[in-house]
Parts: C-alpha cells; structure tokens; sequence
C-alpha cells in the first residue's frame, strides 16, 4: 500500500516507536490519526507534524477504555470516510519475579498490551474488510518469542498479541486486509522508564539494541509490501528463534543465559 494518501492511526503514538513511525509516516504523505492519553504530548507531535506540512488529527485515547476506543474510530471515519492502516503499538512492561509482582501492574499490563489491541482492531476492521482494504500492524516483541525470567506476565502478553495476530491472519485471508506482527528486540526508548533497563542488558547480549527508526523502517515495509505474517527484529536473531522452535532445549539454554 502507497502511504501517500492513506489514513493511518497509531496508538501509543505520544513516544518511542508510535511517534518515530508517525513522523516517517507523515513525511511519506499519510493522513495521521495519533492516540494515546498523552494529550500534551499528543498535541505537540500533532503542531510538529503540521507545521511541517503534514496532515494529522490527534485523539486522545485511552486503548483500554472501549468507548474512548470507540469515539476514536467514529471521529477517524467522520474525518476521513476510511481507515487504511491501523498500527497497534501502544504497551508497557514492568519486569519482576512473578511472586513479588502487584496484580494491580499485571492486569493493567494485559488490559494496554492485550485487550487495548483487540478493542482497536474490532473498532477499526470492519470498515477495513468491507472496502476491501487495510493493513494492521501489531506490535509485540522478542519477549513474546523466547520466554525469559522475571518477565512471565510481560511474555504472556505479547504471546497474547502473536497468537491473535496468527489467527487473524488465517481468518483476514481473501478480504483484501492484511496482519502482521512485529517483534523487536529491546529499543532504546521511554518504555525503560518503567521496565528496568538492567533487567534487559543480558538480552541484548542476544538480541543487539534496536533504535525506534529500525522498528519504523519494518513497519513502513510491512505497509508498502501488504505484508502478512511475522517479522522480528533485528535480523541477526532470527537464526536463533528458528532453532529455538526446532529444538526448545536451546531456548532453555538462552533463558539461563539471559535471565
Ligand atoms: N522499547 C523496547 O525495548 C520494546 C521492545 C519490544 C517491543 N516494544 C513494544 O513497543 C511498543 C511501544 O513501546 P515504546 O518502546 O515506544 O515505549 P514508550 O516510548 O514508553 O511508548 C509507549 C506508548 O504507549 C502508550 N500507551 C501506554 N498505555 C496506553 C494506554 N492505556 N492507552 C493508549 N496509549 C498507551 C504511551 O502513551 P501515553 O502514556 O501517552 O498513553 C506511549 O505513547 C509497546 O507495545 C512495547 O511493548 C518495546
């Protein structure tokens, strides 16, 4: 798909990776709709991305709440008549040993991470499957990957997020829309504000930093290429996931290593 012209909503669209993927997506001509609770810093990537020509409407969203979720497809399809491409991005981790873990931090984990992807994807796939067009993009991780220590409820999140996004793709097949799911390695961004930053040092020994833009490069070529199916990042750890799903006692090996 062209971006030039196409109606693209990002969540999680106030830092990090959502706000690399609208800037690059606003450069190549996409008619941007922002979410997150952020309103300020929505309302400042939305001034930026004007001012420098682009066309963007930020909505502050909240992606657990489904009537927040709800008023941000009516005011996109108010606006633009159609929604091309949906790039669920918004999440969080906060990685403990599982038994010292507050519920409270792992049920809100699940609710953004999770739910706050399928809310968004039924308000927006309709309309996509019935003008026979669109792209989603789900944003998980190499956590939900290789499973690895002090991360169970992180992990299971974005598991979560990769077995709806298989079975989406089988059920979207035929309807002109397209599923793909990214899972990058650790990306140098505010997301280590609350998932501790060590916690994830001996990953990158596995899988090398990643910057927000690489993320952005795979997301804008899952869109231009109508891609479906699974893409991880970066490159380099690919041989190990194959490997690791052939022989499960290697990912084990990986676990101590890392965890
Ligand atoms: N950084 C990494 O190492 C890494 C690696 C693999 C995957 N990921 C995934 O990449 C995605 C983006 O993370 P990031 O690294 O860019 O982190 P980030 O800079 O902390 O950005 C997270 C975004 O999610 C939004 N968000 C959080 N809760 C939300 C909610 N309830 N409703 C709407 N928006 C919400 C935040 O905005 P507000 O606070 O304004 O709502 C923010 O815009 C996440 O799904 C994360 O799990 C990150």
């Amino acid at each position: 798909m062209d971006l030039n012209e196409s109606v693209v909503v990002i969540t999680g669209a106030s830092s990090g990776i959502g706000e690399d993927v609208a800037l690059r997506c606003a450069a190549k001509g996409a008619q941007l709709v922002l979410a997150a609770r952020s309103a300020d810093k929505l309302a400042a990537l939305e001034q930026r991305i004007a001012q420098a020509g682009g066309r963007v409407m930020a909505v502050t969203t909240d992606v657990t709440d489904t009537a927040q979720v709800q008023h941000l497809a009516d005011t996109t399809l108010q606006q633009h008549g159609r929604v091309d491409v949906l790039i669920n991005n918004a999440g969080f981790g906060i990685f403990d040993p599982f038994i010292n873990a507050q519920f409270d931090d792992l049920e809100r984990m699940m609710r953004v991470n999770f739910y706050g992807m399928v809310h968004c994807t039924r308000a927006f796939v309709p309309q996509m499957i019935e003008g026979r067009r669109g792209q989603i993009i789900n944003v998980a991780s190499i956590a939900g990957i290789i499973a690895m220590r002090n991360m169970a409820f992180y992990t299971a999140t974005k598991f979560a997020v990769i077995g709806f996004s298989r079975s989406l793709q089988h059920e979207l097949r035929s309807t002109g829309v397209n599923c793909a799911v990214i899972s990058p390695g650790p990306v140098r961004t505010n997301f280590f504000e609350q998932a501790e930053e060590q916690k994830m040092a001996r990953l990158s020994r596995l899988s090398p930093w990643l910057k927000a833009e690489d993320v952005t490069r795979a997301v804008i070529r899952a869109i231009e290429h109508n891609q479906s199916g699974e893409i991880i990042l970066p490159a380099i750890t690919r041989p190990l996931v194959v490997l690791g799903r052939a022989f499960p006692g290697l990912v084990k090996l990986v676990a101590r290593i890392t965890g």
